[in-house]
């Protein structure tokens, strides 16, 4: 493929490689090669290709209910993974929030802190701690909290506001600030 409408990494590169297949942790391209998935994409993705009991859990699944809105209904899936993942309240974490992916968590953890502050009465309370050049997902409070040198911070910096540990674990005093 020469050519294409997608916005890929870079409009000025070819395309990447067709991908048309997956077969387990091998993925597979329109001219046949097998490519070993190692990293599960980018280290997020564990499922693998084609397995047949997770391929059959999505064929039931969308067969039964292929969506519900969640500001009108609840179903079983959700439920029954919430049981599983807190219903032990592991470390006092008592409730999930189910969202459709690593940037979408990373908003909704932000506008949840932001949140219990405001409703404790603690409006001062807006600043993020985060690494310098960390990545928390592509969306524009992710991008702007983890603070990206080049095109990616200057588009972000509108979501600024944030202290940047020069260590992790380090949060930065007023003055250090002040120098960064
Ligand atoms: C640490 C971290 N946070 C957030 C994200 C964003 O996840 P997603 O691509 O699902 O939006 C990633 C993705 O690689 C990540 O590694």
């Amino acid at each position: 493929m020469t050519s294409s409408r997608i916005i890929h990494r870079s409009l000025r590169a070819p395309p990447p490689p067709m991908a048309s297949g997956g077969e387990g942790a091998w993925l597979v391209t329109a001219d046949r090669r097998r490519v070993l998935d190692a990293s599960g994409g980018a280290a997020v993705s564990c499922l693998g290709h084609g397995h047949p009991r997770v391929v059959e859990a999505i064929r039931r699944q969308a067969a039964a209910l292929a969506y519900a809105h969640t500001g009108f209904f609840t179903s079983a899936p959700p439920e029954e993974l919430a049981e599983a993942l807190v219903g032990h309240e592991p470390g006092g974490l008592a409730y999930a929030f189910f969202v459709a992916g690593g940037s979408e968590a990373m908003e909704a953890a932000l506008k949840l802190a932001r949140q219990s502050f405001l409703e404790i009465d603690q409006p001062q309370r807006c600043r993020f701690i985060a690494r310098r050049q960390s990545y928390h997902g592509n969306t524009l409070g992710a991008l702007g909290f983890g603070r990206q040198r080049g095109a990616a911070g200057a588009v972000c910096a509108a979501a600024g506001g944030c202290v940047q540990p020069r260590h992790p674990g380090l949060c930065l005093s007023r003055a250090a600030r002040r120098r960064d």
